[in-house]
């Protein structure tokens, strides 16, 4: 009576040179779910996806989707998938529905099945009326939700998608997250990468969140949540200057705490309003001045704090790159990788195989 497996990662390796991208990631993904890759710039998200995808072989490890080893059976898997890159993949040059057309011939669909297919997707992206306007002349947003659609023109059981959202306002984010969970409804398989803790929380089953290659923690939203106690009490001191005696008196009451220099911020997971009570009262008889006091829930933004000792904005440097949202933009291992979020990934290039050879 279990559902079948519809993606399996086992100890997946990739290698370039002195790195290592992904350090044995293993999971596994029911049919009809979605599984959340969570982590921030260099983690290992799209390299892990690529194996997946076939578009680059593991240096040790395995990988099935649809029951295909991504190994063995490449091609197999490709016609069992969809795939929408990090970067947009469809031509400025064309119209939504010249891409479709083109993506759905490239993909052995048959010319009179691509016109209704085409029709149904361009509605459900509400793309209907730009239907004949170069992409060019499209919002992000709109490109976007066409690259999502041109993956899904022979309706594949499994989707990923990287980073699908990223770079788009909240409002087509959430529009977005409609379509996915429409797709999801229909009982497509969805792996998503994401450096955002909200989508993570509001589309996924499951979560593995992945840090410098590893996965440091897995489960459920609320699995993850609870591991980062039930919630915390949040407090900000007036003065900066008071911030280290501050934060020690907070480790004498309480069993974990996390300063945050820049925004005078300390985090203690902490049980419940009692907990907050002697937090304050104990600053307060310091004569420390506090612009905040509160009781938070756990967002998975703590939980990423419990898990790495950072909170997730943290370590680019402070609100430099303007990202909007709550993303986890820590700092990155190989020093090589910019903050920003436009750029495709993917590195230096030392690995071409079938580098858009599913365009
Ligand atoms: N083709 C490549 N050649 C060399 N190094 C690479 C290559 N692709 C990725 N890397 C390195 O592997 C690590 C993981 O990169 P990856 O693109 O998988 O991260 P990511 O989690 O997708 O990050 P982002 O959120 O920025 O997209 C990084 O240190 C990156 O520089
Ligand atoms: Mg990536």
């Amino acid at each position: 009576m279990t559902t079948p497996t519809a993606v399996e990662a086992i100890d997946l390796v990739k290698r370039f040179g002195e790195t290592t991208a992904v350090d044995g990631v293993s999971f596994t993904v029911p049919e009809g779910t979605v599984l959340g890759l969570l982590g921030p710039n260099g983690a290992g998200k799209t390299t892990t996806v690529r194996m997946l995808t076939t578009l680059s072989v593991p240096t040790s490890g395995s990988a099935r989707v649809a029951g295909y080893d991504v190994v063995a059976n490449p091609e197999e898997v490709r016609h069992s998938m969809g795939l929408t890159g990090q970067a947009a993949t469809v031509d400025e040059l064309l119209t939504a529905r010249e891409n479709l057309w083109l993506i759905g011939r490239l993909a052995g669909l048959p010319k009179e099945l691509i016109k209704p297919a085409s029709d149904d997707l361009l509605d459900r992206f509400s793309l209907t009326d730009a239907a004949h306007r170069i992409v060019k002349t499209y919002s992000g947003g709109m490109r976007r939700r066409l690259d999502l659609a041109v993956s899904l023109i022979a309706a594949p059981p499994v989707l990923f998608l990287d980073e699908p959202t990223t770079g788009l306002d909240p409002r087509s984010r959430n529009d977005l997250w409609e379509v996915l969970r429409g797709l999801v409804a229909d009982g497509t398989t969805l792996v998503l990468t994401t450096q955002y803790l909200e989508e993570a929380d509001q589309l996924c089953d499951d979560i593995v969140v992945v840090d410098k290659g590893k996965v440091i923690a897995h489960g459920t939203p609320t699995q993850l949540k609870d591991q980062a106690g039930r919630a915390s009490v949040v407090l900000t001191i007036a003065d900066f200057a008071d911030l280290s005696r501050a934060e020690e008196l907070v480790r004498s009451v309480m069993p974990e705490v996390y300063a945050e220099p820049g925004a005078r911020r300390l985090t203690a997971p902490a049980e419940g309003l009692s907990d907050m009570t002697r937090i304050g009262t104990i600053i307060a008889e310091a004569g420390i001045g506090v612009d905040d006091l509160g009781l938070q829930r756990p967002s998975l933004d703590d939980v990423f704090l419990h898990l790495t000792g950072h909170r997730a904005e943290e370590g680019s440097s402070e609100e430099s790159d303007g990202a909007s949202g709550s993303s986890v933009g820590s700092g990155d291992s190989g020093g090589t990788r910019r903050s920003g979020r436009s750029g495709p990934s993917g590195g230096s290039g030392t690995e071409t195989e079938f580098e858009g050879a599913i365009r």
